[in-house]
């Protein structure tokens, strides 16, 4: 197994407040890991640490074997051009999808790969061709996110992201804005992800799609991986306290009917 990702003892804090305690975290080519947790965790400062949103106090982020940054007396040090390289290769997807509203879904999904990869007109046309197409949307290029549904607009945010051709792609509660009837279509898009082997961090309280989707849970306490394990391991025979509350607090999750074609 190829390693694409690794997190090494990751802390953050903001001011006085430790949000991330010292994660530890090596993700293999197509692997894809959801993420649970408590509000507050620090799911979210995990994922954004990943891709540099927010600068980590220390540890390493080695993307492909390589260290992000380089070490200056003990601590790692980020120079802007590489942070912004990194950003590229790591895509991500928000609760709330910020398309620009101005521009088409098709210029939505080019405006990377034109604006930051500087890529010619062609090839930019090109993808947005290939990932409007992928989250079944190419009928869609030219509305603009006012005329598109929640569901339709996080898919347009999907495919904006793998317009970049990253590495890997981060989703943070991606379906937690929708309402209930146009989750399955995002969920449904993220499965298809995954199956192709794009190699996914997802935090989400799809239990469900947990189940089914994911290689590896990871279920995240007070800034630290509490327990993970497979999906069977983790939600159904969770060994500890903390795990055991969370799954308590969210009730049973039933798992979607066995597909028998
Ligand atoms: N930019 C920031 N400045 C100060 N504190 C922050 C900042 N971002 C996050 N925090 C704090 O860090 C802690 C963890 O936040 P984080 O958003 O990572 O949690 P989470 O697990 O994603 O929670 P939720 O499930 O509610 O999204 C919280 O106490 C939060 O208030
Ligand atoms: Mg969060």
């Amino acid at each position: 197994m190829e390693e694409v990702l690794r997190i090494e003892d990751l802390h953050k804090s903001f001011a006085d407040l430790a949000v991330l305690k010292g994660i530890d975290l090596a993700v293999n080519r197509g692997e894809t890991i959801v993420i649970l947790g408590a509000s507050g965790s620090g799911k979210s400062t995990l994922l954004r640490c990943v891709n540099f949103m927010e600068i980590p106090s220390s540890g390493r982020i080695v993307m492909n074997g390589r260290a992000v940054g380089r070490a200056v007396d003990g601590k790692q040090t980020y120079s802007e051009k590489e942070l912004t390289r990194l950003r590229a290769r790591v895509g991500m997807v928000f609760q709330h999808f910020n398309l620009f509203p101005h521009m088409t879904a098709r210029e939505n999904v080019m405006e990377g790969p034109r604006t930051v990869l500087k890529l010619d007109p062609a090839e930019c046309a090109r993808r947005a061709d290939t990932y409007l197409d992928k989250v079944g949307l190419a009928w869609k290029a030219d509305a603009h996110p006012s005329e598109l549904s929640g569901g339709q607009q996080q898919r347009i945010a999907i495919a904006r992201a793998l317009a970049m051709e990253p590495e890997v792609m981060l989703f943070d509660e991606a379906t937690s804005a929708l309402d209930p009837e146009l989750v399955g279509e995002v969920l449904g898009t993220m499965k298809e992800l995954a199956d192709e082997g794009m190699t996914m961090l997802i935090v989400t309280h799809e239990l469900g799609f947990a189940y089914t989707v994911a290689d590896r849970v990871l279920f995240l306490s007070e800034g630290r991986i509490l327990e993970q394990g497979t999906p069977a391991e983790v939600l159904t025979y969770p060994t500890q306290e903390g795990t055991k509350n969370f799954l308590r607090g969210h009730g049973s999750f039933r798992l979607p009917e066995p597909q028998l074609d």
